[in-house]
């Protein structure tokens, strides 16, 4: 075994995270308060689906990566704590650290017990969080950085979807160092992954990520601009329009081009909260972002520019067929996805005969949102016929021929996803 490793949180960063670091050769624990989601892992199932994933649970569980309930226990025996937890939106969009603190609280008692350890901060905080929140936080426990212990940040790039492949061939790693024994300890951590490698100062680290985040979010932002502004136009094909835009050599087939196309909004767990914390933390330091709160105000007013569209073409005694409740294709994930914003809003305006499909994610969304009107199809045949409107929310591939095996019926493809006969082709 080369290091032991404690992961708090087990979702898809801490997961993904835990086994990447079991893959590597290391003892690790995972921690996690959600019961149904431990005891799901510990039966070597994953709680959320993520291609390659499974396989690399089935083959650690157990062997060098245990799921305990006993902080304690794993702690006391390991030299980097990983917290993965959630850092959701707070009180004016400032990154809510609640779970980061319960977390330290569970683990504080054992961090003065002498034996050196790296306390690495993977979940996304905004930049400063770690200098002016989590040091003050750990201090006023009796904790000082430096003693016992190092603080570091480690910020997350992966996508949902291919968290495994993400997170063994990522593009870098990113270690925002309080000093230089957790720069050596992470640079050993990660010395056999073959990944560029990175140590900056804290404050840095975080940035990186928001520099990541808040560019994918305005390229979006800047795509739907350049769609409404074409549809007020009016006779502009606009999914061409993206696609010939995407010819140009200058991208040098940099696989951005998803992020530089028109849709109804970003959505899941990431960009929102974080385009919005960052927008919070500027103003807290004085500076007000402009082109981030457009960035925010054009995503907020996507879904009712699209639920527009649909209710323009539908009577409301007429059955409305969502097609896709995932926040993006390939994943069950419906955080923030487009699909409740918009069914949200036709249920607001009298719209209420709404049945949904989405090929993995019906039973996620049904749990998330307990829309008691809305009524969920097993396949995509049955919804299409039932449906005198349909609206495509997800580019699942399995709706791509969607307008021509149902040429009838009227379609709003929120997604600019479907080509008809006449658009030009690739
Ligand atoms: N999902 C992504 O694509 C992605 C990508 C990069 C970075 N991130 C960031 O990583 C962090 C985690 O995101 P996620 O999508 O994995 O979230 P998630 O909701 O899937 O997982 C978080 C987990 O933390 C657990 N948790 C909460 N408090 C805890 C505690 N005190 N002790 C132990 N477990 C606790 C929750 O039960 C949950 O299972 C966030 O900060 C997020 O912004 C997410």
């Amino acid at each position: 075994m080369k290091y032991t490793v404690t992961v708090f949180g087990l979702g898809f960063v801490g997961l993904t995270t835990a086994l990447a670091f079991a893959e590597m050769g290391n003892k690790v624990y995972g921690i996690d308060i959600n019961i149904e989601k431990t005891n799901t892992i510990k039966s070597g199932k994953l709680p959320f689906v993520e291609p390659g994933l499974d396989t690399a649970l089935q083959k650690h569980i157990n062997q060098n990566f245990f799921v305990s309930d006993s902080v304690e226990e794993c702690v006391t025996d390991s030299d980097f704590i990983f917290l993965c937890v959630g850092t959701p939106c707070g009180k004016d969009g400032e990154a809510d650290l609640t779970y980061i603190n319960n977390a330290i609280d569970a683990f504080a008692g054992v961090l003065n017990d002498g034996k050196y350890r790296v306390v690495v901060v993977k979940s996304t905080v905004p930049p400063s969080t770690t200098a002016e929140r989590i040091i003050p936080y750990l201090s006023n426990k009796g904790l000082e950085v430096g003693s016992n212990f190092s603080i570091a940040n480690n910020p997350e790039f992966l996508r949902e979807g291919y968290c495994w492949e993400d997170m063994m061939n990522a593009d870098r790693i990113v270690c925002g160092v309080s000093d230089e024994k957790a720069k050596d300890m992470l640079y050993s951590l990660y010395k056999d992954c073959n990944i560029p490698i990175f140590a900056v100062n804290l404050n840095t680290g975080e940035f990186i990520k928001y520099l990541s985040n808040t560019l994918l979010a305005t390229l979006i932002s800047y795509s739907n601009e350049m769609s409404r502004i074409a549809d007020v136009i009016g006779d502009v094909q606009i999914a061409d329009a993206f696609n010939i835009l995407h010819l140009d050599k200058r991208w040098g087939n940099c696989n951005m081009t998803s992020y530089v196309y028109p849709g109804c909004g970003y959505g899941g767990y990431c960009l929102p909260k974080d385009t919005v914390a960052m927008v919070a933390k500027s103003l807290a330091k004085g500076y007000e972002p402009k082109i981030l709160k457009n960035v925010i105000e054009i995503n907020n007013d996507m879904p009712s520019f699209m639920a527009n569209k649909i209710t323009s073409i539908t009577s409301k005694n007429q059955t409305i067929g969502i097609l896709g409740l995932a926040f993006k294709p390939g994943s069950d994930d419906v955080r923030d996805s487009s699909s409740a914003k918009i069914i949200k809003i036709l249920l607001e305006e009298g719209y209420t005969n709404i049945i949904a499909y989405d090929p993995i994610a019906n039973h996620p969304f049904d749990k998330e949102y307990k829309l008691q009107e809305v009524k969920y199809f097993q396949d995509l045949d049955s919804l299409c016929k039932e449906s005198d409107v349909l609206a495509l929310i997800t580019a699942w591939d399995e709706f791509k021929d969607i307008n021509i095996r149902y040429a009838n019926k009227p379609i709003v493809d929120c997604r600019y996803f479907l080509r008809s006969g006449e658009e030009c082709h690739f």
